[in-house]
């Protein structure tokens, strides 16, 4: 039985004290805490495997190549992939910029179209914006409804530009909003383009199967996902990532070498230049193993209460309006709102004396939050060990900025 209050002895963090309260976290969508085992599969593999992998002739090395080779494994059938399709990143900037590096710089020219969203972290943002820059080709930035959605019926006109390239968020870090990917995948191939979507606040919370979506580029972060930090894939569809150029060069991704030129390795190795963050795949795993012992349907069932509940009583608060999606089924991590009145950072600042730790600014999404006419809001995220009463001790804490701005 999927219980947050059981599952969040898991999680040692969880009983720390910030300014003599309870740690009350409500920032996953930054980044989610980790599970014990998760930090005991790291600890095991430094205590016990490390080597580097590829090259040792000597058990310990074979042992770390296993390691990760296993690790690739879990995330491919978590994901829905085959395993030379996973490719290990830093994270999910590293792996959209891997895109835009290698197929945007080698596929794109004067003239050319590349379509994103006004709901993109800048992670799915700036790397376009770059490509455009550096090739002379545009990027074509769809709108939000008033209802927080993504609006499709501008998404199908900037599809009549032929683009070359489309990306977007599975899940937006801002609004909260799900999009419908799949038939945003089939509508831009339709178009002729290739897909990119950033799936760093999807994969934590939902079943995702990349295959099902049908997309030519999937990235997501180990972090995010109850996994290390300086951990992220990029899945990549094998066709696709067959002809594409490096993005780093050097170590690890040479089939041979001669004083005037280099052959690459095949998948994924040829996009895996120098020494691999084995303990960081290593905890990746071990944090897959956790979310399928959970089970991606209810971790689902217990987001969609959580987002539900906080909606439910984030309503009720006087001064506060709630961005994105009124209704749950679209939404997903995390609620944000704007405290009428009071800049976000000071509301921030007055929910950490009280132990809450949420996030204020723009979440990395500058064009999304002037779309709305704000400069900063508050956001609350949440992941499987989020309960009700972290919930109910921020809608209290909302009582103390009430008392000191008096509004
Ligand atoms: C939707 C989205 N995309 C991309 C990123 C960037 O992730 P990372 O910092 O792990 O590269 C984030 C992080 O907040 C995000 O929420």
């Amino acid at each position: 039985m999927f219980d947050p209050k059981v599952l969040r002895r898991d999680f040692p963090i969880l009983t720390r004290e910030v300014k003599g309260k309870p740690l009350v976290y409500l920032d996953s969508a930054a980044t989610s805490q980790k599970p014990r085992e998760v930090l005991l599969a790291e600890k095991e593999y430094y205590e016990q495997h490390n080597a580097n992998v590829h090259r040792g002739a000597h058990t310990l090395g074979d042992e770390a190549t296993q390691l990760l080779a296993k690790a690739r494994q879990t995330v491919a059938r978590f994901v829905g992939v085959r395993e030379g399709e996973v490719i290990f990143v830093r994270n999910t900037t590293e792996a959209l910029n891997l895109v835009a590096y290698t197929w945007g710089l080698d596929n794109l020219k004067q003239g050319d179209t590349m379509v994103t969203t006004v709901m993109e972290h800048h992670s799915n943002l700036v790397p376009w914006q770059e490509v455009a820059r550096r090739t002379g080709a545009k990027v074509e930035v769809v709108g939000v409804t008033s209802e927080g959605l993504l609006d499709l019926a501008e998404y199908q006109q900037k599809l009549t530009l032929a683009p070359k390239l489309v990306a977007f968020g599975h899940v937006s870090n801002a609004l909260g909003t799900i999009n419908p990917v799949k038939k945003m995948t089939k509508m831009a191939h339709k178009a002729g383009a290739v897909v990119v979507v950033d799936g760093a606040q999807a994969v934590p919370h939902m079943g995702v199967k990349v295959n099902q979506i049908g997309c030519d580029f999937y990235a997501f972060s180990g972090h995010k996902m109850l996994g290390p930090m300086g951990i992220g894939v990029l899945v990549g569809r094998r066709e696709i990532l067959d002809p594409m150029s490096p993005f780093l060069t050097g170590g690890g991704m040479i089939n041979e070498v001669t004083r005037e030129n280099s052959t690459w390795a095949d998948l994924p190795d040829k996009f895996e230049a120098g020494t691999p963050n084995v303990a960081g795949a290593v905890g990746l795993a071990s944090a897959i193993d956790y979310l399928e012992r959970l089970g991606m349907e209810e971790v689902r069932g217990h987001d969609k209460q959580i987002v539900e509940y906080a909606l439910q009583e984030f309503y009720k608060v006087r001064n506060l309006v709630i961005l994105g999606p009124k209704d749950a089924n679209y939404r997903s991590g995390s609620v944000s709102f704007e405290y009428q009145g009071v800049h976000a950072h000071d509301v921030a600042t007055i929910l950490d004396s009280e132990g809450v730790a949420v996030r204020s600014g723009h979440h990395c999404t500058m064009p999304l939050h002037k779309s709305m006419g704000i400069t900063a809001s508050v956001r609350a995220s949440f992941n499987v060990y989020t309960t009700k009463e972290d919930i109910k001790k921020l809608v209290e804490a909302l009582q103390k900025v009430k008392t000191v701005f008096g509004k």
